[in-house]
């Protein structure tokens, strides 16, 4: 039987390297595209190691309409897309917003326009949780018919806007175009062979590679930025979700469009992924400390600028229609990213 063919833009990166080996692990062939700006060709390497099965892979820019199509057209045609290829720092959004709006708006944009002339085509689309910004507290967990407010960043301002390109796009091409947008809460921890895991260039912004860099020694002490929001403990709270969980995600997302597309709401669908229980960022450092037995030195900073104050996730859509569940226990998450960070540590 032909396998099918799945285009996986950003294949490279940390979400997109754990959703390669899952889709391979379900038998899809897979095309990654990555530029290598936030990422090496190595994790292809490793993305082999694991699965036996060396992806294709093309180095091209996706914000390149000519590049990306030439790409394209040695590829063929291909069953279904995801497309991760975006920039994702906030705080760098927020100093560089046009460099966002530029690539994270034509990348999208290109992608859309090389598909839709195709006689079928199926996108998923790797969205945020962001698009909520603070949920009003009526509104928590969070579901799907939540509003939307205004992003807080440029960054999450692109997540709205290709959300909005994707639903005008899903209208405009009824017949032909499917698409599932995935809102992840906050991704964390690393494949159990250690062979990939996210990797922050220099300092990181994101509280869990901050933890690992820490326990490692790499990093004094983390900063706990904020004890006075209004939650239990006074830190933020947020819905860590583990990496391999989501990727799996992707995959019941894929089928869905191209196994039980006449069970869809229309062309496009949007889901949450997230475990369904917040975390406050004090309980992170416990919880970590409890899994790995390593302490985390850390003290109370000021607030971080435009963070919100609590967000976590209700999955029960996602749970339900896509079959899927976030079921990795949270001691087997923090273990795994200690193992990413001691294994990044040998490795250099
Ligand atoms: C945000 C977005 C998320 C986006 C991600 C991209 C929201 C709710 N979430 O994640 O959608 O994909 O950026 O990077 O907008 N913290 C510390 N010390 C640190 C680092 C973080 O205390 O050194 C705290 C933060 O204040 C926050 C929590 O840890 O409360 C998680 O922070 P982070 O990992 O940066 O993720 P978000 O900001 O939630």
């Amino acid at each position: 039987m032909k396998r099918l063919k799945v285009l996986v833009t950003g294949g490279a990166g940390y979400i997109g390297a754990h959703t390669t080996v899952e889709l391979q692990k379900s038998g899809f062939e897979v095309v990654v595209v990555d530029n290598l700006s936030n990422s090496s060709e190595d994790v292809i390497d490793r993305i082999e190691k694991i699965t036996g099965e060396r992806p294709r892979f093309f180095k091209a820019d996706c914000a390149d309409l000519s590049a990306f199509s030439k790409v394209l057209e040695e590829v063929g045609e291909v069953d279904a897309a995801i497309h991760f290829a975006a920039f994702k720092a906030v705080g760098e959004s927020v100093r560089e917003p046009l460099m966002y709006y530029r690539n994270n708006l034509q990348s999208l944009i290109n992608l859309l326009q090389i598909l839709t002339s195709s006689a079928k085509a199926a996108i998923v689309f790797s969205s945020s949780c962001t698009v909520y910004g603070q949920p009003d507290k009526e509104n928590l967990p969070v579901n799907e018919n939540a509003p939307l407010k205004k992003a807080e960043s440029p960054y999450g301002m692109t997540k709205q806007m290709c959300e909005d390109i994707l639903e005008d796009t899903a209208k405009a091409f009824k017949d032909n175009l499917k698409v599932i947008s995935l809102r992840y809460f906050n991704p964390i921890g690393a494949h159990d062979s250690a062979l990939i895991g996210e990797l922050p260039r220099g300092v990181p912004q994101n509280l869990l590679p901050f933890v690992t860099q820490t326990a490692i020694g790499k990093r004094e002490q983390l900063n706990v930025f904020g004890n006075d929001y209004n939650t239990p403990d006074g830190s933020c709270i947020r819905d860590y979700i583990y990496v391999c969980d989501l990727a799996k995600a992707h995959v019941a997302a894929i089928k869905r469009m191209l196994y039980e597309s006449e069970m869809m709401e229309g062309n496009i669908e949007y889901f949450n992924l997230g475990t369904g229980r917040g975390l406050s960022v004090l309980e992170v450092i416990s919880e970590f400390e409890k899994a790995t037995g390593v302490k985390i030195p850390y003290k109370i900073a000021p607030r971080r600028e435009g963070d919100v104050e609590q967000v976590w996730a209700d999955p029960s859509k996602a749970n339900k229609i896509l079959g899927w569940i976030a079921e990795t226990p949270l001691d087997e998450v923090m273990k795994s990213a200690w193992l990413w960070e001691q294994r990044l540590a040998s490795d250099s």
